[in-house]
């Protein structure tokens, strides 16, 4: 098993909420990036259903979602051999962890997190848990010492603030933490919305239009793509500022096949945006058939317990051995 083995030295980890709706941007942000990445590192996936209820859920959705997303990081190639794939919520050490850092973040640092600010304003009622979320994002990531976490962009800002409460706490306390990296593999990795190329993709979009899910039926991505929001000028070219919905096709077709902007721009020249979107759909098509064919296979197999059941008692030990640590920093012990 290659998760064991001596000659992976350099490690990742990323977490992914399970809304039930994991949107192509996700599956472009960080699944896709795993899979890819579980070649080289020591690598840790996880569903993270403590983030999850930091705004309503319904229990019985949660708990569908959950199993959802185990199956649907396996169908995306997220390979049980060579990655720690676990829920959250199993390993109680991520919340154990995550208060002692609460301790030790400032409230000021907290409340410059732009998802926060953006996610507070739609709901005037919202919880402290939303609040506080970006720190149990980091004991997520600390708990670990991993060295980098591939996140979409939209997460940059939490994964440096994690960076910045291990840096903190260091100095404080004494070495305790490994300082992660992000890592954002391609630059405009981030799919926006399909109706509103100005947004990120996001699962809790109003517009259903406006995402492509990883269980979408072919003719309900193709319909979404021909229906993106475009431009009036006729031309193919990748300028985000002032072509965003175009830019954003490009994107796509670029995060999931071997062409370069500039040959998307080079083989469209001249061409319509009707022939463009049907080329940027059937590129989706084909990548989500062979997903839902491997998701559909895997959903009630007993085999997802298994992974699960294998995997959470290595990940609690080395949480808790973390745990212990920083207690034993900060003075707490007998
Ligand atoms: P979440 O569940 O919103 O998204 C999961 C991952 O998908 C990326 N992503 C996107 N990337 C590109 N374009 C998009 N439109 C797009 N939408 C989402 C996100 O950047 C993310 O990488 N707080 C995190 C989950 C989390 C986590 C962690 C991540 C919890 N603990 C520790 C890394 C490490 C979140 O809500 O992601």
């Amino acid at each position: 098993m290659k998760k064991f083995s001596e000659s992976v030295t350099k490690s990742i980890l990323t977490g992914v909420q399970p809304s039930g709706v994991i949107t192509l941007g996700n599956y472009v942000g960080a699944i896709r990036q795993m899979a890819k990445m579980q070649e080289e590192y020591l690598s840790y996936i996880f569903v993270v259903d403590m983030h999850a209820i930091t705004v309503p859920k319904d229990p019985k959705e949660l708990h569908q979602n959950i199993r959802s997303l185990v199956a649907l990081f396996i169908a995306c190639g997220i390979d049980p051999e060579k990655n720690f794939i676990f829920l959250q919520s199993e390993n109680e050490y991520h919340a154990n962890i995550s208060w002692l850092l609460e301790c030790n973040t400032s409230f000021g640092e907290l409340s410059r997190m732009t998802q926060f600010k953006d996610k507070s304003k739609k709901n005037v009622n919202f919880k402290a848990g939303l609040f506080t979320y970006p720190i149990l994002m980091a004991a997520d990531i600390l708990a670990y010492d991993v060295d980098y976490v591939p996140v979409g962009i939209d997460q940059k800002q939490h994964v440096e603030l994690a960076r910045n409460i291990a840096l903190h706490f260091n100095k404080t306390y004494g070495d305790t933490f490994k300082l992660p990296d992000v890592y954002i593999t391609e630059s405009q990795t981030k799919i926006m919305d399909l109706i509103s190329p100005d947004k990120k993709m996001s699962k809790s979009s109003d517009n259903e239009k406006g995402i492509i899910k990883m269980l979408d039926k072919p003719d309900v991505i193709r319909k979404k793509i021909m229906g993106a929001t475009t431009d009036s000028e006729c031309l193919i070219k990748y300028d985000p500022l002032n072509k965003p919905g175009i830019s954003n096709l490009i994107n796509i077709a670029t995060a999931l096949s071997q062409y370069s902007i500039h040959d998307i721009e080079n083989m469209f020249e001249g061409k319509n945006y009707g022939d463009f979107k049907r080329f940027v759909a059937e590129i989706v098509v084909q990548e989500l058939s062979v997903i839902q064919e491997k998701y559909y296979q895997l959903i009630d197999s007993p085999e997802l317990d298994k992974i699960l059941d294998e995997n959470i008692d290595i990940v609690r030990k080395i949480a808790k051995d973390k745990f212990l640590l920083m207690k034993k920093r900060m003075g707490m012990y007998r």
